[in-house]
């Protein structure tokens, strides 16, 4: 075994240069989101079973499915990586990649961060320990930290850097998290006119198009974007949830629809992030009075088979909102029942179930139940905290708006008015925002003021 250098300047313990670049092709290919990352992966493997890092970044590979099975196959990975690196002369910072992979392995989110962030300042260019922050910052809901952490490296890259657009990348996103969108909106086409296949740069851009209602604007975006996504795995419909999103501010229900069927839901749609992205979509749908037909059957059947994992809060939430929107209601109290019981346990996911998890599943399960109030007594306080369940703000949006739409139905206009005053101090051109603005109004006999709302939104659709 010897020492060689990534095409970043990290050395690794392998057999053989070779072996080293076959791991900067799998870093590269998970940069990407191509689908080839896996075949990279066992390339890797193959060419030297017994290098320590393509063992800790298929524990890592693994850990990013956030299934049972995959994260099985992670500790292994990582016992494997502790094996080889106990007995062989590994370098500090293989050493902290492995402590950090089992630290969240453990459910550790911040510890493992401050691990990631530890090799950051020695080897700013460790392309793994920046990603796998920002992943764990983005699940702690924590755009700010996402933001920082990039800052601190900037220092070591520059255009000339490989892979610097994806950097760039992960930077427009981190901002948009952030709430600094222009930032976010120059780094993210910067990136994209750098690789036009960089699907998170595209999907960082779309992010601050949903943020600052620009609903036609994102979905050209998207669109013209889409031929370079072959190869891309499953985020890809990620993007393309995105594009739905535009598709429903912009009224257009029956695109939506065919959109969902073509490229949200399709038939290797099957992680959380899918589960999310159709459970988010259809919810939305729903509340806008569009029948969704029997889509919410697939999205059940999966999540059924997931109500003990508990990996993300995030995930969770979403599992439960598909279960009772299928009527499933045994099985999302088998999900609730399942879900106390690991908020009892270690963890950071256990902390935000405990703490903002379990509170939104019992206000989905009022909704359900035709009991709105109980849902806003349960969420309204809450709301603040939602960001820690993780995920973005559009995603999160999705909850808000839950509660927005309970507020109305249980006559709660209090709540209704405050939830709408910051929503639309936040996004005045969202016209969701001004349709339900409108329903308070009138439902509080203020019809000439709910008719100047329902203009409002109107003239924003006239616009885009
Ligand atoms: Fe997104």
């Amino acid at each position: 075994m010897g020492v060689f250098a990534d095409e970043w300047g990290n050395g690794w313990t392998a057999a053989s240069a070779s072996a080293v670049e076959g791991y900067a092709r799998a870093v590269t290919a998970y940069l990407g989101m191509r689908l080839e990352i896996g075949d990279h992966l066992k390339a890797v493997l193959k060419a030297d079973p017994d290098m320590p890092m393509a063992h800790v970044l298929k524990g890592y590979f693994g850990r990013f499915f956030a299934t049972t099975p995959m994260e099985k196959m992670a500790a292994q990975a990582a016992k494997r990586a502790r094996a080889l690196i106990e007995e062989g002369d590994s370098s500090e910072q293989e050493r902290a990649h492995l402590r950090a992979l089992e630290t969240w392995l453990d459910g550790e989110m911040e510890a493992a961060i401050a691990i990631w962030e530890a090799i950051l300042i020695d080897h700013p260019r460790d392309v793994m320990a920046i990603k796998l922050v920002q992943y764990n910052q983005f699940y702690l809901g924590e755009g700010r930290a996402m933001r920082d952490s990039l800052a601190r490296v900037q220092h070591a890259w520059d255009e000339a850097t490989p892979g610097y657009g994806f950097i760039l990348g992960s930077y427009a996103f981190a901002y948009e998290e952030s709430g600094l969108y222009e930032q976010a909106d120059r780094l993210g086409r910067r990136a994209v006119e750098i690789n036009p296949a960089d699907i998170w740069a595209a999907h960082a851009v779309a992010h601050v198009c949903e943020m600052t209602s620009r609903p036609a604007e994102g979905e050209r975006f998207l669109s013209g974007l889409e031929p370079h996504w072959d190869g891309v795995h499953n985020f890809r419909h990620h993007a393309q949830w995105h594009r739905g999103l535009f598709l429903l501010e912009l009224g257009r229900y029956d695109a939506v629809l065919d959109h969902y069927d073509a490229k949200v839901w399709t038939e290797d749609a099957v992680d959380y992030l899918d589960i999310s992205n159709g459970a988010g979509l259809l919810w939305r749908l729903a509340e806008q009075g569009v029948d969704v037909g029997d889509r919410w059957r697939v999205l059940a059947d999966l999540s059924a088979a997931r109500t003990d994992e508990h990996l993300l809060a995030f995930a969770d939430a979403h599992f439960m909102q598909a279960l009772l929107a299928d009527g499933r209601d045994h099985e999302a109290a088998a999900l609730r029942r399942s879900m106390a019981e690991a908020a009892d346990g270690p963890g950071s996911q256990a902390r935000v179930t405990r703490e903002v998890g379990l509170a939104l599943a019992d206000a989905m399960m009022a909704l359900s139940r035709g009991a709105p109030a109980d849902a806003v007594a349960v969420l309204w306080p809450k709301r603040g905290e939602l960001r820690h369940l993780g995920g973005s703000w559009a995603q999160r949006d999705f909850f808000d708006r839950l509660l927005v739409r309970a507020a109305l139905d249980a006559g709660a206009h209090a709540e209704a008015r405050a939830a709408l005053s910051e929503r639309l101090q936040a996004q005045p051109k969202s016209r969701w925002n001004w349709l339900r603005q409108a329903d308070l109004l009138e439902s509080e006999g203020h019809d000439a003021d709910a008719l100047d709302a329902k203009r409002r939104a109107v003239e924003l659709l006239d616009a885009a």
